[in-house]
């Protein structure tokens, strides 16, 4: 399982956070009285989901006690508990998940499960990276083949497949944004895999390789992402995102 570090996950926190924000404006809903967060992180974009709707119960989950630990104290409860066996106490009327669902296999099965445990008039609101393809992902994949390691493509479906899957429970739109992040520092790609894909490769490489192979990564990611004049790498991520929303 992949073990989150909550201060490295953070250092990108704007740009990571821009997609469940433009999620997060796109839910219509007025007065919902349950709102949960599924892979709620640090907790951050919890906080605003309260902030949004004060009269709600939020509640972020989170399967990370690390990530969990450095929630902010705004009233929120946070709660220790798997996406994959999460059940609801009562029907929930916004059900948001921000760059969490892609970890969760089946999204045939997922889907619809989350769909049912919506109240009349609720809201699934989801967005997930699309980043198997790009450079910063198939170059690690690459190295890690050198070194015999291989990990299974993302559970995720094409987008147009969401609609299929939904269709006739709920009323569904889907679409596709690739944010072009201008990053600073240096090799900032090579420090923002490094909080996530990473790791899964770190877990299955000796310790003893673990230097060699992250000055090779590093060599490789300047390569496919240099720094513009003024010291800038433009750093293209492709985002999913699903809302829907069952009749009232
Ligand atoms: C990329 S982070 C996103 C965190 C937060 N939603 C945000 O936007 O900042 C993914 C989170 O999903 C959580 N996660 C992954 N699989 C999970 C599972 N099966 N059950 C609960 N949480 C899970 C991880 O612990 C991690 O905190």
């Amino acid at each position: 399982m992949l073990t989150w570090d909550p201060g490295h996950y953070e250092e990108f926190f704007a740009e990571r956070h821009q997609p469940g924000h433009d999620l997060l404006v796109r839910i219509d809903h007025s007065s919902p009285r349950s709102v949960v967060d599924l892979g709620c992180g640090t907790g951050r974009l919890t906080s605003e989901l309260a902030i949004r709707w004060p009269d709600a119960d939020v509640v972020g989950v989170d399967r990370s006690a690390e990530m969990l630990a450095s929630a902010p104290d705004t009233g929120v409860i946070f709660q220790l508990g798997d996406i994959e066996t999460w059940t609801p106490t009562s029907p929930v009327d916004v059900l948001f998940a921000n760059a969490s669902l892609q970890w969760i296999p089946d999204h045939r099965t997922l889907f619809p499960n989350l769909v049912s445990t919506l109240a009349p008039g609720g809201t699934l609101a989801v967005q997930m990276p699309l980043s198997w393809d790009q450079p910063s992902h198939s170059i690690l994949r690459e190295l890690g083949a050198e070194y015999d390691v291989s990990i299974a493509a993302p559970p995720t479906l094409e987008p147009g497949d969401y609609l299929e899957v939904l269709a006739g429970l709920a009323e569904t739109e889907v679409w596709v944004t690739t944010y072009h992040h201008v990053l600073s520092g240096e090799n900032p790609v090579f420090r923002w895999v490094s909080s996530t894909g990473v790791k899964r490769f770190l877990d299955r490489i000796n310790p003893d390789q673990h230097g060699a192979f992250l000055d090779e990564l590093a060599r490789r990611l300047l390569g496919a992402y240099p720094p513009d004049q003024r010291r800038e790498t433009v750093f293209p991520f492709t985002r999913l995102f699903v809302l829907a929303r069952v009749s009232a």
